[in-house]
């Protein structure tokens, strides 16, 4: 039995003929950019995450230098960020005039917690970058109470819950990105901002559009980036079943587990209080290259994940020389994303497991 990494085409399916009227309905209006189909989205995903505002940006990385600056991120300050995480989170940094400070991460939960941002706090800390990395959620709360505002980098995490709130509403601000595979995805690239904070949404208005707040005076240099008609009409087709969808990303996870995974590698623990609709689903172990290769030989996908952390990438040269980051060397070493979707039955995750415990079988005989 072959199985994917991803199945984003499956969920789609059923949605076909709403996506199609969807499409047509923005042909036919002719408004293409920040109209009626934006604001609309913007309020539906807001309500979805229990946040005041969702602003529509291009990207998730676009979305991230947005909200650092609207927060007040700028020169002379720093940024507490993960090395493990995708680059996208380091990089949208130096674009605001601050420094990337990196921190490590929990072992087993792969986030950020208090004690490795504390251990990276600096007199000039402005901000943290908290990712929920793999759909995981990382503790925004407790990192609050640090004293330093919180922006959630929520981009693989649309769908996760936790007993305190959804990503999006848990820090000072959060970010997504809509980028095709990820758990709410657009047909091309997209992003959003979500807060609480008038002040903070309306900054970040006016910086996607070139630093404006009336379209006439540009008192800031800002960006040009956009949410577009077409992907915000797409993705409110979408977002009524990203529960259900992530209710399936749970229980394949729940399918590995009852195939007894859990014994042969090491997973990744939900942070306390979260409820993961995990985006990528990891297995670590130090024989990883034997089991990536017995995956393959079965034509199962798998695939290593940021095996060169953000703070040793040669841009990074600068504010990553000489930090040591002894859970991220780890994580970066022995990690191999193995298929997960929301359709990811039984037998699927019954078939991988039983490749994998055949490859460990091997390396110790
Ligand atoms: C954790 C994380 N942050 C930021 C981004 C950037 O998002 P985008 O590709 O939409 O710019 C991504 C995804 O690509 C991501 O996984």
């Amino acid at each position: 039995m072959t199985v994917p990494l991803f199945d984003t085409a499956t969920p789609l399916e059923p949605l076909r003929e709403g996506i199609d009227a969807a499409i047509a309905r923005v042909l036919e209006s002719g408004r293409y950019i920040l109209g009626p189909e934006v604001e609309a989205f913007e309020r539906e995903f807001a309500a979805h995450c229990g946040a005041r505002h969702a602003v529509g940006v291009a990207n998730g990385t676009d979305a991230l230098t947005i909200a650092l600056r609207a927060m007040g991120v700028g020169p002379g300050d720093d940024v507490v960020v993960p090395s493990f995480t995708f680059y996208a989170s380091a990089e949208a940094i130096p674009p605001t005039g601050a420094r990337p400070v990196f921190c490590d991460i929990d072992p087993e939960s792969l986030c950020v917690t208090p004690e490795t941002v504390a251990a990276a706090l600096t007199p000039r800390t402005k901000a943290v970058v908290a990712v929920d990395l793999f759909g995981n959620v990382a503790p925004v709360r407790e990192i609050e109470r640090l004293g330093v505002p919180v922006l959630e980098d929520a981009a693989q995490a649309a769908g996760s819950t936790t007993d305190d709130g959804r990503p999006g509403a848990l820090g000072t601000a959060a970010t997504f990105s809509f980028f095709p595979s990820k758990n709410l995805g657009a047909f091309g690239d997209g992003g959003a901002i979500t807060t609480d904070d008038d002040d903070v949404a309306d900054r970040c208005r006016m910086l996607r559009f070139h630093g404006s707040y009336d379209k006439t005076t540009f008192a800031h240099v800002g960006y040009n980036s956009r949410l577009d008609e077409l992907q915000a009409a797409i993705l409110r087709v979408q977002l009524p079943h990203l529960d259900g969808w992530a209710d399936g990303r749970r229980a394949a996870a729940a399918h590995y587990e009852a195939a007894g995974l859990g014994e042969l590698v090491a997973l990744t623990r939900p942070v306390a209080g979260a409820h993961p609709a995990w985006h990528l689903y990891m297995a670590r172990h130090e024989a990883i290259d034997r089991i990536a290769a017995a995956l393959r030989q079965a034509g199962i996908g798998s695939k290593p994940y940021y095996r060169v952390p953000a703070h040793r990438q040669p841009a990074m040269q600068e504010w990553g020389a000489g930090v040591e980051l002894p859970a991220t060397e780890d994580a970066a070493r022995t990690n191999l994303a193995i298929p997960m979707s929301p359709v990811l039955g039984a037998a699927q995750a019954a078939e991988v497991t039983g490749v994998v415990r055949q490859a460990l079988v091997g390396a110790t005989a």
